[in-house]
């Protein structure tokens, strides 16, 4: 059985924690596409140019995701991303996770509108800046590491700019996208939402 999930939506909306609920509960798999561009982004400020580094890219390089969960290598993916080789280099990996046997749900930022159009379930999961940096802060301090409300909230914002606007694949909301605003949801109504949106796919 192949069915394809695909939810796209800016930084720390939920699309993450939203995308291994609902692949728990069908049993897909899952795949966080931010820490392919993640990978590319530390081995970039490691010195590799970052084309180099999407080309040999290997599942080994996201071995340690909690490294790549960092403010500085969230910066660095975005700025990369913005690479259209980068971005054709890590579409062969994405597209043949997608059609993996016994269902896929991919989360990122053009996964419903470039690297699986044709998914049979596209979410765009997203939430007011303000929220999001709220979620953000109180992660990066529940992993020890020192963050203030401002500074994340710019950067939140600096990279929603920097994905929206890019040429090659920008964020954006599938036309045929449910919009899923998590602003005022608990994570529990969001994960219900989505995996009622899947229900309902399967059903018809
Ligand atoms: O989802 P994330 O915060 O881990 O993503 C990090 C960066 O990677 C994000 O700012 C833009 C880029 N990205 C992308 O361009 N396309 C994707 N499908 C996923 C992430």
């Amino acid at each position: 059985m192949r069915f394809t999930v695909a939810i796209d939506g800016p930084a720390a909306a939920g699309k993450g924690t939203i995308g291994r609920a609902v692949a728990g509960h069908f049993g897909f798999g899952h795949l966080d596409t931010g820490l392919l561009y993640r990978a590319v982004g530390a081995r970039m400020l490691a010195g590799e140019k970052a084309e180099d580094a999407a080309r040999d890219l290997t599942p080994e390089h996201l071995a340690n995701p909690d490294e790549l969960r960092t403010a500085e290598v969230a910066q660095a993916a975005s700025r990369v991303a913005v690479i259209p080789e980068v971005r054709a280099y890590l579409l062969d990996f994405q597209r043949a996770f997608a059609h993996r046997v016994g269902g896929a749900v991919l989360d990122g930022r053009d996964i419903g509108t470039v690297i699986c159009p044709r998914a049979e379930v596209k979410l765009f999961v997203t939430a007011s800046a303000e929220v999001r940096a709220k979620r953000r802060m109180d992660e990066l301090q529940g992993r020890g590491q020192a963050a203030d409300f401002d500074t994340v909230l710019a950067d939140v914002k600096a990279r929603d700019a920097r994905d929206a606007e890019r040429a090659t694949a920008p964020m954006v909301a599938a036309e045929d996208a449910l919009v899923l605003d998590t602003s005022d949801l608990s994570i529990e109504e969001a994960v219900a939402a989505a995996i009622a949106a899947v229900e309902a796919r399967r059903a018809g």
